[in-house]
């Protein structure tokens, strides 16, 4: 048995166009926009904005949400290709079943759950946060505090309940259905989106220009001298930052098998999204470091940099610094519901083909939704969320993340030079530069993540390849003879060009 067997794209499909016993179509082209920006705006943009001005590129880290966009955006192109073209809920995974074979894509599967299932356990944790602040401060901080965190005054936390708590609304809502997930996750942009565009709107009238002169760091600034730290570099360096905030585009590609018309719908739903959120940070980026000073963000506000922002420099709309926190949690709630959602997709694909147990693949007889992934999912992203401190897996996600960009980018080329015939309803332009550069961006990105991300990053990956050989290999669906797989002609049946 090869490591290196593939599914064929007529299995693929066949298991696409499963619709009596599969997963319900009900998305449609703005949904999965919806999603895709759901998924984005968070942490990166509320938070990471300011950090990046301050640490690295100044007022220029509007240019920095531009290299990051653009890097995201040759890997988005990929996505958007292999969505449209194999409408399957595994994204990079099930993708790269089919081109570069079992252990890579099982690999790429397990790098998936730290993008997914870390990423929303890192995000609740954060969503527990603002809430307690929202509140005052009025949660005993034993009950909003995994047991390592402890107070200069000897307070130790036992467990994060907040975090928990917003973990199992969402899991039980995306258990009742996709449709009734999509309309929430559609209600949550809303407001996220209105309050965002409040600022830029309101903020632009306080925009001192004084404070976008000079426009990069200059190389004399005290505590910049580092290449990545002023100027230029400091602007690549602010790119690597806020390339978080970008993070979560990808999981519309696990929706596919839920998209009415994924063909058409899944580029719109992918790219569409990424462009809305490009724009919007770009003025973000512009009013917040006009409003206040980029250096003002290097020891105030912080977390709050924003809040910071409009109570100090725009006097009388204290009430937009509240909204904005409410938009920060309804930002990082549909953040959650839709990394859990992306995973649990991902688990039910691979438990389809075998890879991990039956009982992620297992459809909810009424709402059809992978009700049983979902409620794993929620005691393995829980046990984090309420148990270890959330700073230990926020750079993970981005790693995971990157892998995953780094072979879709690959993988796009090889299955152009081996199987150019197959229909495919959006092409990636300019192939193979784009994904060329798909896959130069996400590797450089890799290699500049800290040696400590990449240490954990290798360990949970060992453990991956020892699960792979000890279970998954046995499993494999691929060990059924191949005469009684799908054939070309029950493809071209299923996806008429
Ligand atoms: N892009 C998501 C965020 O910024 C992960 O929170």
């Amino acid at each position: 048995m090869s490591l290196f067997r593939k599914k064929s794209i007529e299995g693929l499909l066949a298991q696409t166009s499963d619709s009596e016993s599969g997963l319900k179509r009900t998305l449609g082209a703005s949904n999965l926009i919806a999603l895709g920006i759901g998924a984005i705006i968070g942490a990166g943009l509320f938070v990471r904005t300011a950090a990046a001005a301050a640490e690295a590129a100044g007022p220029a880290v509007t240019i920095s949400f531009i290299i990051a966009a653009v890097g995201c955006a040759f890997a988005g192109l990929c996505y958007a290709e292999f969505a449209s073209m194999i409408p399957i809920a595994g994204s990079a995974y099930a993708y790269s079943y089919l081109t570069m074979g079992e252990l890579i894509a099982w690999i790429i599967g397990w790098a998936l759950i730290m993008e997914y299932a870390l990423g929303a356990a890192t995000v609740s944790i954060a969503w527990s946060e603002y809430l307690n602040n929202l509140l005052g401060g009025r949660i005993p901080y034993e009950w909003c505090h995994s047991p390592f965190e402890s107070t200069k005054t000897g307070e130790h936390g036992i467990i994060n309940l907040p975090a928990l708590f917003i973990l199992l609304v969402l899991t039980l809502l995306l258990i009742r259905g996709m449709q009734e997930s999509a309309t929430v996750n559609m209600i949550i942009v809303f407001i996220k989106v209105a309050i965002v565009l409040a600022f830029i709107a309101i903020g632009w009238q306080f925009i001192n220009p004084a404070n976008h002169t000079p426009y990069l760091i200059p190389a004399d600034t005290p505590g910049h001298e580092g290449y990545f730290k002023h100027g230029w570099g400091g602007v690549l360096g602010g790119a690597a930052i806020v390339f978080f905030a970008f993070i979560g585009f990808d999981a519309v590609s696990t929706a596919a098998q839920e998209a009415k018309n994924p063909k058409r719908d899944m580029p719109i739903g992918i790219l569409g999204s990424l462009v809305i959120c490009t724009i919007l940070y770009i003025l973000f980026g512009h009013v917040l470091t006009g409003v206040a000073n980029w250096k003002e963000f290097k020891d105030a506000g912080k977390e709050a940099s924003v809040a910071f922002a409009i109570e100090h420099y725009m006097k009388g709309y204290s009430w937009l610094a509240t909204a904005v926190t409410i938009a920060i949690l309804a930002g990082f709630s549909s953040v959650i519901l839709v990394m859990l959602m992306g995973q649990s997709r991902i688990f039910y694909t691979m438990s389809n083909d075998g890879l991990i147990p039956k009982a992620f693949g297992d459809l909810h007889p009424k709402f059809k939704t992978p009700y049983k992934a979902n409620l794993i999912l929620f005691v393995f992203v829980g046990i984090f969320a309420a148990f270890v401190p959330g700073n230990v897996a926020g750079d993970l996600t981005s790693f995971g993340t990157l892998f995953a960009f780094l072979l879709v980018s690959l993988g796009v080329w090889i299955l152009r030079v081996k199987s150019p015939q197959i229909h495919r309803p959006f092409k990636t332009p300019l192939v193979p530069l784009v994904p060329i550069l798909g896959f130069v961006v996400c590797l450089g990105m890799i290699i500049a993540l800290d040696p400590e991300t990449l240490k954990a990053a290798f360990t949970w990956m060992i453990l991956g390849i020892i699960v792979y050989f000890s279970y998954s290999r046995k499993h494999s669906k691929l060990n059924v003879p191949a005469d009684t797989l799908p054939t070309a002609d029950d493809f071209n049946k299923q996806n008429p060009a």
